[in-house]
């Protein structure tokens, strides 16, 4: 039997095979509803990260609510695993709305070296965001904070930046 559940059971995988698991999930469970979808993703980020011992203690997205943001100015907090966060973040602001802004990934060794980063859990010490481009224009953000300085490289960001686009694929 196979549970759902073992979809977040990464235990004794390198760090490039977990990664290519998250993505190879994604595309299994991956369904025509982006909450469902960005719901499960963040689970299986915080359970991957976790089984790496890399202290990741946010994973989640932020995107663009057209419905309630007539400007498209900000970005609203969607789907995540971790503790509660703003809900909020002007595009151009902290390392969220830089992303947004620059459509580009934002990695940051140390949050407090960031200018204008924005501290929703002060455990915070590294923090990687990339963007969710749908044509050519930001749609969302994948976010995650680490407990620990360097937390992320350019491995993560490799990873995170093919999920970005099979997200991107599935809205
Ligand atoms: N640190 C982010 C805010 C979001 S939380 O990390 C969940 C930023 O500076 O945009």
């Amino acid at each position: 039997m196979v549970y759902h559940a073992d979809y977040s059971n990464t235990k004794g995988l390198t760090k490039e095979e977990t990664l290519q698991h998250i993505l190879d999930s994604f595309e299994t469970l991956k369904t025509k509803n982006w909450v469902t979808n960005l719901s499960n993703l963040s689970s299986l980020l915080w359970h991957s990260y976790h089984s790496l011992g890399i202290k990741v203690n946010w994973t989640g997205f932020y995107t663009i609510d057209e419905s309630i943001n007539n400007n498209n100015n900000e970005l609203v907090l969607a789907p995540f695993q971790g503790k509660v966060a703003c809900q909020t973040i002007k595009i151009g602001n902290g390392v969220c709305g830089t992303c947004a802004f620059t459509k580009l990934t934002q990695l940051v060794p140390n949050v407090e070296e960031f200018p204008g980063h924005i501290a929703c859990d002060g455990d915070t010490k590294s923090e990687i965001v990339v963007p969710i481009l749908k044509n050519n224009k930001i749609w969302g953000v994948i976010d995650l904070d680490c407990e620990e300085l360097n937390g992320f490289d350019e491995i993560d960001q490799l990873y995170l930046e093919k999920l970005a686009e099979s997200i991107s694929k599935s809205l």
